[in-house]
């Protein structure tokens, strides 16, 4: 349906989740082959996001709560995404040890946090401009290979030379801050001057992009590892999926990285349920959030 539009018509995004909201819950249950009375409490991204999704999902939410008598936990979306670190358990270390260095970057989030302690955030940097998502979206779009561009991106480029052209990387006055927007216009110019000389060279367009973007993302993770004394640094997102994002990242820190599996990176429920399972043992009660599309991190 978004790939028909090349990207989310937010109304659209809206009306299929309160026409799907339902039955996804009734087969979550069925599959997880448990009954609501079993359940400890009900938790539902409050933010941020796309305002007629929040509300459809924190409004079912909260009414599914109430009816069967649970306690309702209104979760951040990007705490969930750093949470979906904790899905998994790895053979030498079971649990991310804090404190740590957490990049979140998704299609409108780059932001890069201190994780002091469990539900205690502290800004470090984010993206003046586009988030990282958005960049890897856009370029897609202008090399006419679909929506999400992501994960083709990551595809298309294995086959491209990432040296085959020279792309900015964006100098930002704050030090752990980004900015794409430079980069995605390059992307555009260059393009549109191969357009001019004939055929594309689409792979090595999206090698060279997807090489200048991991880098600067890269860059601003290590050195904010390298200058807080930190445990682990922990990335999260869907574009946390990306493998070269994720050699980049590990070629350059002296920490352990850690990193969800690719399908808990994007967008997902179980990330949302153990950002609560953190909530109510951290805190201990309902957690009553308004829904906020602009809600931060930190
Ligand atoms: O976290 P997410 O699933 O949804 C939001 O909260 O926005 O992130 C979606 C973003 C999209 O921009 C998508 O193109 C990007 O993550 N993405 C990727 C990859 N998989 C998804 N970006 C780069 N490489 C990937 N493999
Ligand atoms: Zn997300």
């Amino acid at each position: 349906m978004h790939q028909d539009t090349g990207g989310i018509v937010p109304e659209v995004a809206a009306r299929e989740h309160l026409r799907a909201i339902d039955a996804l819950t009734e087969k979550a249950l069925g599959d997880a082959g448990c009954q609501l009375t079993e359940i400890d409490a009900i938790a539902a991204t409050v933010g941020p996001g796309l305002i007629g999704c929040l509300l459809v999902g924190a409004n079912y939410a909260r009414g599914l709560a109430l009816s069967a008598g649970l306690p309702f936990v209104g979760v951040n979306h990007l705490e969930g995404h750093v949470y979906a670190n904790w899905l998994e358990e790895r053979e030498a270390t079971p649990e991310p040890e804090l404190p740590a260095v957490v990049l979140v970057v998704s299609g409108a989030h780059s932001d890069l946090v201190l994780m002091e302690a469990h539900r205690r955030f502290r800004p470090l940097g984010r993206t003046i401009d586009d988030a990282a998502g958005e960049a890897f979206d856009k370029v897609a779009r202008l090399l006419h290979l679909g929506f999400p561009g992501g994960p083709i991106i990551e595809r298309v480029a294995k086959a491209g030379d990432p040296k085959a052209f020279p792309l900015p990387r964006a100098a930002v006055a704050d030090r752990f801050d980004f900015s794409f927007s430079g980069l995605k216009t390059a992307v555009l110019r260059l393009v549109r001057e191969l357009e001019k000389k004939g055929e594309v060279p689409v792979a090595d367009v999206a090698a060279s992009f997807q090489k200048a973007i991991t880098e600067m993302l890269a860059e601003k993770t290590a050195r904010a590892a390298a200058e807080h004394a930190v445990q682990t640094v922990l990335l999260g997102g869907g574009v946390a999926a990306n493998l070269a994002l994720r050699e980049e990242i590990a070629r350059r820190i002296g920490h352990p990285l850690r990193v969800p599996s690719p399908a808990l990176c994007t967008d997902n429920g179980a990330m949302i349920g153990a950002a609560a399972f953190f909530a109510l043992r951290h805190r201990g009660t309902e957690i009553p959030v308004a829904v906020r599309s602009d809600l931060k991190l930190a």
